[in-house]
């Protein structure tokens, strides 16, 4: 789950774009991981809350969706839940003549995931996104179905070549450990939880929890929806980096080994969100990062939104 090179240190901070380096060692993040079932998946991708809302923002949406596609942010994360199906409409429109490059990522409301309901909530997702299959299915919180019966759809959608990989959501560490019991031969590829510069409690013991099994952490709310950029210390190792704070703010994440997916409508933003890719940070400013963002020293309940 690492997928870190090491190449180079500095000082003072600073990042560099790929490419521009000083013969000094940087901690570079890949483009993509393979996750424990063998399928590759990138590390940056597009999240969908909020989109499919609002009739007069939907074509924005789509276009936003397919230029972050035509830059290589082809992961796609969404949700039956967002939009009331909404969001999966547009990222249907936003897909269409590109499927083939999209990594689609979508969720089962908790009261669907029964045996029979999660492959109703599938089929429906399907429809809405004019598509035949998914990358990644991920119920999307723990409801009141027992996870044994949720997995077992969830596997058998995997065996009929419907979904290529699936996952969850919002789960703690003893959400995992119990989720292990019903999932013994390991096919739950990934845990996607909150996480962000501004919230860093699932360090504590879920991340490692995660990364001896393999699990990634893809990590929602990167941006803490906004409120992570007001942050003056952000700002200004931003400023002294030369980069924005959302670019610093995803880049920590892909130097954590995790998947962050920001959800933009706005293609400037897009573009500056895909350049965190590219950005590679010094030992001295992820250790700067964790004396103004300090790690959790205790267990921390899941953040959820
Ligand atoms: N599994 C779950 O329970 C769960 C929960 C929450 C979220 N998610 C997923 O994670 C995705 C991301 O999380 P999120 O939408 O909650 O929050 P987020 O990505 O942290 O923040 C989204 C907000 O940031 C703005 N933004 C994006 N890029 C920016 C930039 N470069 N500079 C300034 N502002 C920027 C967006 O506005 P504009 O659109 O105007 O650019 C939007 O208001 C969601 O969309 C969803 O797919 C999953």
């Amino acid at each position: 789950m690492q997928n870190r090179q090491i190449i180079a240190e500095s000082r003072p901070f600073r990042a560099f774009l790929h490419g521009n380096l000083t013969g000094k060692i940087f901690i570079m993040p890949t483009h993509t991981i393979t996750l424990r079932n063998g399928i590759e998946m990138p590390t940056l991708g597009q999240g969908t809350w909020f989109m499919g809302e609002s009739f007069f923002e939907k074509k924005n949406e789509i276009a936003a969706l397919q230029h972050g596609i035509d830059i290589g942010l082809t992961l796609i994360d969404t949700a039956e839940m967002y939009g009331n199906g909404g969001a999966e409409k547009v990222v249907g429109e936003a897909i269409a003549g590109r499927r083939d490059k999209v990594f689609l990522v979508s969720k089962v409301l908790p009261n669907h995931a029964s045996l029979r309901g999660t492959v109703r909530a599938f089929e429906d997702s399907l429809k809405r996104m004019k598509t035949d299959y998914l990358d990644m299915y991920l119920l999307h919180w723990r409801g009141g179905y027992p996870l044994e019966e949720t997995f077992e759809a969830l596997e058998n959608l995997r065996k009929a070549g419907k979904i290529r990989s699936w996952g969850v959501s919002n789960f703690d560490t003893d959400d995992m450990q119990e989720a292990e019991e019903y999932d013994p031969d390991g096919n739950c590829c990934i845990n996607q939880v909150l996480y962000n510069l501004g919230s860093r409690g699932i360090e504590w013991d879920l991340i490692p929890w995660q990364k001896k099994r393999n699990i990634p952490v893809m990590a929602y709310s990167p941006l803490y929806q906004t409120r992570l950029l007001r942050s003056s210390s952000l700002v200004r190792i931003a400023q002294e980096l030369s980069i924005t704070p959302a670019q610093l703010a995803l880049s920590w994440l892909l130097h954590q080994g995790t998947v962050p997916i920001p959800k933009s409508s706005n293609i400037q933003r897009i573009e500056e969100n895909r350049k965190a890719w590219d950005i590679e940070l010094s030992q001295e400013v992820l250790n700067e990062l964790d004396r103004v963002f300090p790690p959790p020293t205790h267990k921390m309940p899941l953040d959820i939104l």
